[in-house]
Order: C-alpha cells, then structure tokens, then sequence
C-alpha cells in the first residue's frame, strides 16, 4: 500500500506538492550537482507549476522533461510542452534546462530513437517523477487499450521512451516507458476529486495501467491528493 497525502483544497496540496519537489531537487542539488524532474501535463498540474516556478533554488542545474507527450505542435493549446514552457519553465525555473518530447516527423515512432538520444543528456535516476491518472485509469500514455501496452509497462525493458496510440484518447503519443519512470527516488502521482480517488482505490481490481506503478516496489510513491 503506498503512502497517501491528503490535503483539505487544492491550493494546500498544489504548495506542499511545489514545497515536496523543491526540497528533492535542492537536496539533490547539493549531493551530486545537478537534479532532473519528470513531470506529466494534463489540466492537473497548471497551478502547481506555478508555484514551483517560483521555489528558490539552484534552477540552473535542473534538468525538467515530460513523462509524456501529445503528437501535436508545440504552440497547440494541447500540448504539454506548451504547458510546462508556460507554467512552470517560469519565474526563477526560466534557468531550467528543458528537453520536450515532440520530434519533427508526421509519426511519432520516426522520433523515437532521437528522443531517445535527446533524454541521454539528462543526469538519472530523476530526483523525482510526477505522474497524473485519467478517468480510464492511464498514467504517463500508458493507455489501457493501447496495442503496446505491455511493452510500456514492462519492468525489464529495454526502451526508455516509445510511440504510443492511445486508441481510446486523441493525438498519437510519446511516453516514457516503466523503466524510465521507475528510475527515479521517488515518485509523486498527483491527482484531484472524489472521483480519481475511487478509481485509484480500485485500480487494481479493474487491471488499470497506474495499478502497475502501485504493485511495484522499485521506487517508492506517494499519492497526493485533495478533492
Ligand atoms: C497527458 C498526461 C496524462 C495526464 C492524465 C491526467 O498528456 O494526457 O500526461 O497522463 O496526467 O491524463 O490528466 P488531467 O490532469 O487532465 O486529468
């Protein structure tokens, strides 16, 4: 059972969630000189980005990347890139480096091994991973009725990042893959509502994608969370 942190709005959770990642990347900071961050876009995180953005720390030695990505340009109001560059690429983080997941080809399969070599620049493990979960029960792209789910979600993969159709959500998408969320210290999965709640508490009965990141016991996560 993973910890739980549970707050009575979203502004208390959206500052301590800042407040918790901050702590993290200036922690790792001082022990080995740089920090990297996952994080996951959606309509979740916008607020919480904000807040981080304006978090005092040595930003220039942080690298921030996606979990995931649409196919779509990078100025589309779709686009988590957008997003990030928006809310959190902000303030004192304008120092961060950046690397997006959107690559040039029409497919985003042809991108893959130059994101690949792209992420290669970022100092791993993560010193922290955020994740979202949609009402399907998906994290990062990992859709349930994707063809390659099972390879996302594969443990011992090789791939650290790889092309997706989420079947049952639009645009085709890039994500990262199990292993690559898993190296990490720590992993935050971040969600909001009554609803995701029940649907997080049964996500292992219905086979959900983010009961797989609960089972395992690689990394530590903590879900947090406010109606
Ligand atoms: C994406 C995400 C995705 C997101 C969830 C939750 O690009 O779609 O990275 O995994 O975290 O779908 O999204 P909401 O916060 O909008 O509910």
């Amino acid at each position: 059972m993973s910890e739980c942190r549970s707050f009575a709005d979203r502004d208390q959770l959206d500052q301590a969630l800042a407040d918790h990642i901050a702590a993290r990347l200036r922690s790792d900071i001082e022990a080995r000189g740089s920090a990297s961050l996952a994080v996951s876009g959606g309509g979740t995180p916008r607020l919480m980005f904000r807040r981080l953005a304006q978090c005092e720390l040595a930003w220039s030695r942080v690298w921030v990347t996606l979990v995931d990505e649409r196919w779509v340009d990078p100025d589309s109001e779709e686009s988590n890139e957008r997003l990030v560059r928006e809310n959190l690429l902000q303030e004192r983080a304008a120092q961060a480096s950046f690397v997006g997941l959107k690559g040039d080809s029409a497919d985003a399969g042809d991108s893959v091994q130059v994101i690949a070599s792209d992420l290669a620049a970022i100092p791993l493990p993560f010193s922290m991973v955020v994740l979202g979960m949609g009402n399907d029960g998906h994290t990062a792209s990992w859709f349930p009725q994707a063809d390659n789910l099972p390879a996302l979600l594969d443990p011992d993969g090789q791939a650290t990042v790889a092309a997706t159709h989420p079947v049952t959500a639009p645009h085709q998408r890039i994500t990262l893959t199990m292993p690559a969320v898993l190296n990490s210290a720590e992993i935050a999965l971040y969600i909001t509502g009554e609803e995701k709640r029940g649907i997080l508490a049964s996500a292992a009965q219905h086979h959900h994608p983010v009961a797989a990141v609960l089972a395992q016991t690689r990394t530590p996560v903590i879900t947090w969370w406010a109606p």
